[in-house]
């Protein structure tokens, strides 16, 4: 199941624009490396499973691509990024002891 995006053009103010961008690029691209991975399950055809995987690989690169630019437009994403790194050690940690 793919994604629905709440879309609506008119709502966008023009400075959060390439922002929403970039977010749904992130979001297609998410959808399809998941898309990609579950049809290479579906198959008993190993050259199509090995495309489909290669092809979800691709995406991820993608991914980064989009949250790359995304990162230098959008400052808070960049700390709440940290925030949630930070976050995710935190429990880590926690339950290694
Ligand atoms: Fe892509």
């Amino acid at each position: 199941m793919l994604s629905k995006i709440p879309f609506d053009l008119d709502r966008i103010e023009e400075e959060d624009l390439d922002r929403q961008i970039l977010r749904i690029a992130i979001i297609a691209e998410l959808d399809a490396i998941n898309l990609y991975e579950q049809l290479a399950s579906l198959t008993e055809d190993e050259a199509l499973r090995a495309i489909l995987l290669d092809v979800a690989r691709e995406e991820k690169t993608h991914v980064g691509e989009f949250m790359t630019l995304l990162l230098k437009k959008d400052e808070e994403q960049v700390e709440e990024l940290e925030e949630g790194k930070a976050e995710v050690e935190e429990i880590l940690e926690e339950e290694e002891t």
